[in-house]
């Protein structure tokens, strides 16, 4: 059951914009439905989780920092299935082995888009 309700959420909450001069935009009324998607794209290495939180934009990428394994998204946690690492959507690690807490990226809102910036 947990299984199929991760793949639902993830297939309706996944992103693939275009990445110009190394940022993302992503429109602000996409929040509206869902305070998360899954932002995927060709150059990036593992996928980065922007998350909504009141008026705050959260955006993790979706490394584990124990072994650097692709994590899963749960809902409200990140989940590594290699070790069992666990990190909260804030990127604090909530489970070990995993010590460090996620990479985040920067981000802005302006003009009604968020703008994720990779450097
Ligand atoms: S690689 Fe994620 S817990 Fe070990």
């Amino acid at each position: 059951m947990g299984l199929l309700l991760d793949a639902c959420v993830s297939s309706q909450n996944l992103l693939k914009p275009t990445l110009e001069n190394n940022r993302f935009q992503i429109a602000l009324d996409k929040f509206q439905s869902s305070a998360h998607y899954i932002v995927r794209h060709k150059s990036l290495p593992f996928d980065i989780l922007v998350v909504k939180n009141k008026e705050q934009y959260t955006a993790l990428q979706m490394r584990c920092t124990h072994n650097d394994v692709a994590l899963n998204f749960a809902g409200k946690k990140l989940v590594c299935t290699a070790h069992g690492s666990e990190f909260d959507l804030q990127g604090k690690v909530l489970k070990e082995p995993a010590s460090a807490s996620l990479t985040t990226y920067k981000t802005s809102v302006q003009d009604q888009f968020l703008t994720i910036y990779l450097s």
